[in-house]
């Protein structure tokens, strides 16, 4: 990236919390949310924005490694506008965290709860944009539907709150990088949001037009309205979705060879850190790819101990349940082997019977050579390629109806 022009935005995602109110046993950030964590999703709708922003994700100190991996997951060719900091004690003391590493040319600062996972990238844009055109804080809100009372704390009703003054407002809140560096140098007191914070400091602060979908999961209910959202769109989008994987694998004269998850004795065997298994490795990649949950490498890793020498199941059914958890099940799946050995068709029915119990859809085996040529033709090794069809799985549970 040291080529591109340096970024005249940046976005803080603070995601140092513990998530207390959710009660899961992770922190709130790395909570998965249909295939992916929160975090991941908030990540990759800020690197959906418009225009290329810093990224400053401030993460639990414990958990860095883990947040920079997740975070470079979904940041693609922009990872080298990701920055990763540990966060602090408050939401406030992570925000400056964030903000102490800031680029030099970056002029306008937005700061986004990576627990509004859900948060279109359209929204960060569009305050940007109000940044920029007023000069000023911006922050996303939305009218305040319910009556609102004020309360003492035995729960007796003390008076009513007018709506029409109200609004609940949401992030990325966004700022002129002065304004908001001279508000946090300021502070003497412990804020909710950015946006008191810098309004205590005498700035002027308003609202854009929020988006329901900038909701903050809070509490277990508002996780689980999230899996519907995401289940429900996956539905409504409603098209099955297809795949593609390649894979290659060179030939071992040490290994046993296991090729479309079966062991086959007298053979050459692959080389790999696991089995060498490239039709099953093929298919991962074509479901993975059909999901939109990026490839094996991605996924599996080859560091992971326990994958030394796994076998396709092991890979078919961590393949199986993200694309589950992604909202979708298999509808077919298609693989061919290219190489001169093993002769395939004598167990093609044996390997389609394991490989489609396992995915719970049909598979279809087939093999070719390639006529003596390329490293295939020579004898060097195998390639697979395999084609994926997934269909969006059945809304589960009961259907909820939410705001749009
Ligand atoms: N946050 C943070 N550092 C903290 C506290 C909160 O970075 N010390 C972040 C959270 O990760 C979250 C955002 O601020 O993305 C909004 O806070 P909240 O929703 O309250 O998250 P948690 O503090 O994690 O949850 P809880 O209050 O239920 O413990
Ligand atoms: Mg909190």
């Amino acid at each position: 990236m040291t080529d591109s022009p340096a970024p005249l935005v940046a976005v803080i995602i603070v995601a140092a919390g513990s998530g207390t109110r959710l009660g899961h046993e992770l922190p709130k950030a790395f909570v998965p949310l249909a295939g992916r964590t929160l975090l991941e999703r908030a990540v990759e709708s800020v690197f959906g924005m418009r225009e290329a922003a810093q990224v400053i994700v401030v993460a639990p100190e414990d958990r860095l490694d883990e947040a920079r991996a997740l975070a470079a997951g979904r940041a693609g060719s922009a990872v080298g506008y990701l920055d990763v900091v540990s966060g602090g004690d408050s939401r406030q003391a992570s925000v400056k965290r964030g903000l102490a590493v800031l680029r030099p040319d970056v002029d306008t600062v937005l700061v986004h709860d990576a627990a509004r996972a859900l948060t279109p990238s359209a929204l960060c844009d569009a305050v940007v944009a109000a940044v920029r055109a007023s000069g000023a804080g911006v922050v996303p809100g939305l009218d305040v539907v319910d009556s609102i009372k004020r309360v003492d704390s035995q729960g007796a009703v003390l008076a009513g709150v007018d709506r029409q003054d109200l609004s609940a407002v949401q992030t990325p809140q966004g700022f002129p990088r002065r304004m908001l560096l001279s508000a946090f140098d300021t502070a003497t007191e412990e804020q909710t949001d950015d946006a008191a914070l810098v309004l205590s400091a005498g700035f002027p602060v308003s609202v854009i037009p929020g988006d329901p979908l900038a909701f903050k999961i809070t509490t277990a209910w508002d996780l689980h309205r999230a899996e519907l959202l995401l289940s429900a769109r996956a539905q409504t989008t409603g098209l099955p979705r297809v795949g593609t994987g390649l894979d290659v694998h060179a030939f071992d004269d040490t290994s046993e060879l296991w090729l479309a998850g079966l062991h086959w004795p007298g053979e050459r065997g692959l080389s790999g850190y696991s089995d060498g298994d490239a039709a099953v490795h093929a298919i991962c990649d074509a479901l993975l790819s059909a999901a939109g949950l990026g490839d094996v490498g991605g996924v599996f890793g080859t560091a992971d101990a326990r994958l030394a020498g796994a076998h396709g199941d092991v890979f078919l059914r961590e393949t199986l349940r993200r694309v589950a958890d992604a909202g979708f099940r298999v509808g077919n799946v298609s693989v061919q082997v290219i190489g001169n050995r093993p002769r395939l068709a004598p167990r093609r029915a044996e390997a389609e019977a394991f490989l489609g119990a396992i995915l719970g859809a049909p598979v279809s085996v087939s093999a070719t050579t390639t006529d003596a040529l390329g490293f295939t033709g020579r004898g060097e090794g195998l390639a697979a390629i395999a084609s994926a069809l997934l269909v969006p799985a059945a809304l589960q549970g009961p259907v909820l109806s939410w705001e749009a």
